[in-house]
């Protein structure tokens, strides 16, 4: 079924690919960022707007009237801006799109999350109870960008509460990685691909994820077309299949992360320490790239 989808963020690392393989797939696409892409594509409808304005966001939506709706935008990266300035902007984007979503009559709804908001990385020490790390581990955010999230996520399922016409899922994409940064592009911390695996320590802050953005593109195509299959407000990690590393994670982490090392040992081979199987199960989505397939510098070793 095509949807006339409104992808919010659609200028963004994540949200080219998103526009671009929704455009391609059919659905007709109207991006709302308050920038305006360098490489617009073909077919999309690009719309500016400050999502942080409620008022303007809804009469915009109810201008559109999308059957669904795809939220990315934020400020995507912890303390890049002040903590309250993240706070205020990310859950604010979130409610501010939710509501108007609902309010202009999509009954589809999928919202930005981060897999950060589980607290990795947390300067008083966090442990969680297993590893991989699953949607039934309770999340610990300890900085405002992982704490926005975690709103974003509550906001998706308060709306859930609210009405049952309405289906909510909300996605913990894993370190993104665009098309170009296979090519040598720097990736969102600043760092190619080839540099986070020469240096373990720049992937061991997040535990070593990343998935590919045409794989997210994919999850949340599938997403769509299965929704109903959804417990209504559930939430999935989407990752890669493998973790950012050449050597196993059950050596890594205790490397990285000796207090985790007790939680390590399960990770043999090229395993992640998020797990995908939630979205494999209910969904039916499993991703397709891995850094094994996708690096240019590797491929050509
Ligand atoms: N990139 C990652 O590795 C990663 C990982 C986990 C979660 N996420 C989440 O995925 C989403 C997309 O991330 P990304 O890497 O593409 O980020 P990005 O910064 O590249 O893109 C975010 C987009 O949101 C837009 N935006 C920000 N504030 C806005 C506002 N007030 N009104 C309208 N537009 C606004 C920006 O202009 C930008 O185009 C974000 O919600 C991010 O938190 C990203």
């Amino acid at each position: 079924m095509y949807e006339r989808v409104i992808i919010t963020g659609g200028s963004g690392r994540l949200g080219r690919s998103v526009v671009a393989g929704f455009a391609e797939h059919g659905h007709d696409v109207i991006s709302i960022d308050q920038t305006v892409p360098g490489s617009p594509v073909p077919g999309v409808t690009y719309r500016s707007m400050d999502l942080l304005d409620a008022a303007g966001t809804r009469a915009l939506f109810e201008e559109i009237r999308p059957s669904a709706v795809v939220s990315l935008a934020a400020i995507a990266v912890p303390f890049s801006a002040p903590e309250d300035v993240i706070l205020r902007t990310n859950a604010g984007i979130a409610h501010n799109v939710t509501a108007a979503a609902v309010a202009s009559g999509a009954k589809k709804v999928i919202i930005a999350s981060s897999p950060s908001i589980m607290g990795y990385g947390s300067p008083a020490g966090w442990v969680p109870p297993r590893l991989p790390l699953d949607e039934d581990v309770t999340p610990q955010p300890w900085h405002a960008y992982g704490l926005s999230k975690y709103v974003a996520e509550q906001v998706a399922a308060m709306f859930a509460q609210q009405t049952e016409d309405v289906k909510f899922i909300s996605f913990r994409p894993c370190y993104v990685i665009a098309p170009e940064e296979w090519e040598g592009a720097p990736t969102q911390q600043g760092h190619t691909i080839t540099e986070r695996l020469d240096d373990p320590a720049l992937s061991a802050v997040a535990l070593f994820n990343y998935v590919d953005a045409r794989d997210v593109t994919d999850f949340l195509l599938t997403a769509l077309a299965n929704i109903d299959r959804v417990q209504n407000g559930s939430v999935f990690f989407v990752g890669a299949k493998d973790a950012l590393a050449r050597r196993p994670l059950a050596e890594l982490i205790p490397e990285h992360h000796p207090g985790l090392a007790h939680l390590a040992h399960g990770l043999t081979g090229d395993s992640p320490a998020f797990s995908i199987q939630k979205a494999k199960e209910v969904l039916g989505w499993e991703p397709t790239r891995s850094w094994h397939t996708e690096l240019r510098t590797e491929l050509q070793a």
